[in-house]
Parts: structure tokens; C-alpha cells; sequence
């Protein structure tokens, strides 16, 4: 195995993307922390089985933000009772999400994630749903070295809820009436639920119930603020910024908020554009353009925006109950970044 060590998280090497000191303090508050973290990955993603060795190496070290990690580690900080456990927790919350990512790729047959050909496309389906499993047994295995069944607990909720949402997801492909309210139902399943047990599994170690409410609530808030983006994202950003395709969603045969949002004020012309492309899972019969064009003229991307930015105002107020510290600037800080965030 020649894993590469320098390859440090993204997110760590992006300084540039964010904002005067506040954002230097979420980048570096937890940087030997998060380095331990990776070391912790790679060590429990190595196996004598080849397979399981090449594609973690492949996808771990493709890069990612460690958002998760980062936003356990801070909460862990703030709390004032770091210590090995928090290391672990932070490795297993990343450990399942990257798990997510791999079945993820499968089911939407993407071609690109965190800028490098996916697990699938190079070996094949079959040992890119294994590898999704065993990255997932590894996770809880992982977790329960230390005992807590709690923690545990709510990490196995935290899978349950994002499988569902991914299961709502398939129900609805190629549906032109998602609703709203089904939207975020989905995306507090499959993303914001993994946010808000990274952010509080700090608080189920230290036993203060308000602390528990409040970090939730300040991870569920930043989750969906998080997904929210991403759907943005979709449509605002190219392949390169992202390392993933664009204009998925849509070609997918997925509706998301711009589109739900965007689709009563059309006429029945430019509606039709849409559910052709839903339809075709393609663009065959419309081009990118016309989409993009539709959705920019819309004001929707502004309205989605403003919605995100309402959430990451929600995690902020969560935050006040806490003293002032460094760590509390830091997640304070956070979603400023997710809001800001381009990949
Ligand atoms: C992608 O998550 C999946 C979503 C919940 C939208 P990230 O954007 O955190 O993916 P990486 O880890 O940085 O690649
Ligand atoms: C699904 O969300 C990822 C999960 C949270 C399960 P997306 O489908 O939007 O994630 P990307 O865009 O592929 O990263
Ligand atoms: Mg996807
Ligand atoms: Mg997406």
C-alpha cells in the first residue's frame, strides 16, 4: 500500500476560500486533530484484501472536505472534553458518509467524485457495494470500541434515516410533483441527520440534555442548509469547481428545490422542457442551456439561497447557549463556509 500522506484534506488546504480570521480559526482550530483523524482512516481502511486497500486509498485520498469530522472535533472542543474517543467518532461519521458516497455513485451512476473516476466505473458495481458495506460494518465497529452504546445508537439512526431518504429519492424519480414538504423530508434524512449526530455525539459523552438539543439543532440546521447548496450547486457550478457532475440531479430524473420552486410559475412550454429531461434522464431532446437559462431567469437560485442562508442563521442561534470560546467562533463560523462553499 503507498498511501499518500500529504494529501491533507481539502478543506484544510483551502485557506483562500475563507473569510478573515473567524475562518482561518474553523480551518485550524482542529487541524492536528483532523490529521490524526485521516491517520486513523488510513489505518483502519487497510486490509490484506487488495480491493478494499486500492479503492479506500482511491477515495479517501481524492480528497473531500471532512466537513463532518471538522464540525465533531469543534463540538468536541467547545464541550471542553476532547480525547481519543472524539478522534474515532470523527473517523467513523466520515468512514459512513464516504460509504454513502460510494452506493451513492452507484445508484446515479456518476462518473466523477471528488474529482476522480468512481469507485464503480473503475472496478465494477458489485465490489463497489461491498466496499460501501464493509466501510459502513468498519464504521460501527469502530465506534463501538468505546462502549457507548448511545453513541452508537444514534449512529445507527443517522444510516437508517440517510438509506431512507436515498429510498424516498428512488420513489420519486421522474415525478414532476414533488412537494416541498417531501423535499425536506429527504434531505433531513440523507443529510442532515449524519450532520446533527457529528455535531452531537460530543454532548451524548458529556450527558447535558440542553447541550444534546442544541447541538442538534445546530447540525440538523447546518445539514440542510448544507443540502441546499449542493441542489444550488447543481445548476451554478461546473465539474471542475465541484469534482462531480452537474446538472445531475435533473438528468437523474431528480427534483429538486429550484425545480420544485421553479415549476407553478412556468408555462406549460417551458414546464414541458423540464419534464422532457426528467423523462429522457438525458439531453437529448433540450440542451443544458435551456434549463440553466430557466432557472437563472426564475430568481429562484436567489430564493433557494436566502432559504440556505435562514438555516445557517438557525445554527448560529443554536449556538448561543454555549460560552464564547474559540471553538464556538469556529462552528459559528461554519456555516458562513458551507453557504460560501464551491465545491
Ligand atoms: C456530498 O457531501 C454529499 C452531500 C450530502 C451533498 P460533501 O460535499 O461533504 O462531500 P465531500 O466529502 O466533500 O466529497
Ligand atoms: C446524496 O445527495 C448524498 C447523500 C447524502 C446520501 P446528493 O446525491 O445530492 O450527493 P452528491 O451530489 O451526489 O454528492
Ligand atoms: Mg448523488
Ligand atoms: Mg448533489
Amino acid at each position: 500500500m503507498n498511501r499518500n500522506p500529504s494529501l491533507a484534506p481539502s478543506l484544510a488546504l483551502a485557506p483562500e476560500r475563507a473569510t478573515a480570521d473567524r475562518g482561518a480559526h474553523f480551518l485550524n482550530l482542529v487541524a492536528d486533530r483532523l490529521a490524526a483523524t485521516e491517520e486513523l482512516i488510513r489505518k483502519q481502511t487497510t486490509s490484506e484484501i487488495a480491493f478494499i486497500d486500492d479503492a479506500s486509498e482511491h477515495i479517501f485520498n481524492g480528497g473531500g472536505k471532512r466537513v463532518r469530522p471538522a464540525l465533531l472535533l469543534l463540538s468536541s472542543r467547545m464541550l471542553g472534553n476532547e480525547g481519543a474517543e472524539d478522534i474515532t467518532y470523527a473517523a467513523v461519521v466520515e468512514l459512513i458518509h464516504t460509504a454513502t458516497l460510494v452506493h451513492d455513485d452507484i445508484i446515479d451512476d456518476s462518473k466523477l467524485r471528488r474529482g476522480r473516476t468512481t469507485v464503480h466505473n473503475i472496478w465494477d458495481n458489485s465490489q463497489a457495494v461491498l466496499l460501501g458495506d464493509w466501510l459502513y460494518t468498519t464504521s460501527m465497529k469502530m465506534a463501538l470500541s468505546h462502549d457507548r452504546l448511545d453513541v452508537v445508537r444514534q449512529l445507527c439512526d443517522a444510516i437508517l434515516r440517510m438509506t431512507e431518504g436515498e429510498l424516498l429519492v428512488l420513489q420519486r424519480l421522474g415525478a414532476i410533483d414533488v412537494s416541498r414538504d417531501e423535499y425536506f423530508d429527504i434531505i433531513e434524512r440523507k443529510t442532515a441527520h449524519l450532520f446533527a449526530t457529528a455535531c452531537s455525539i460530543p454532548a451524548i459523552a458529556s450527558s447535558s440534555g440542553a447541550d444534546l438539543a442544541a447541538l442538534e439543532q445546530y447540525g440538523r440546521s447546518l445539514g440542510l442548509c448544507f443540502q441546499l447548496v449542493d441542489d444550488l450547486l447543481d445548476f451554478t457550478e461546473s465539474e471542475a469547481a465541484l469534482g462531480k457532475p452537474v446538472l445531475s440531479d435533473l438528468r437523474g430524473g431528480k427534483l429538486t428545490l429550484p425545480l420544485i420552486m421553479l415549476m407553478p410559475r412556468l408555462d406549460s412550454s417551458r414546464r414541458q422542457r423540464i419534464e422532457q429531461v426528467l423523462e429522457d434522464r438525458d439531453f437529448r431532446r433540450i440542451e443544458p442551456e435551456q434549463i440553466l437559462e430557466l432557472v437563472t431567469c426564475g430568481g429562484v437560485v436567489d430564493e433557494v439561497r436566502e432559504l440556505a442562508q435562514s438555516y445557517a442563521l438557525a445554527a448560529q442561534t443554536a449556538l448561543e447557549r454555549f460560552p464564547a470560546s474559540e471553538a464556538r467562533d469556529a462552528l459559528e463560523f461554519a456555516p458562513e463556509f458551507v453557504l460560501n462553499r464551491r465545491s
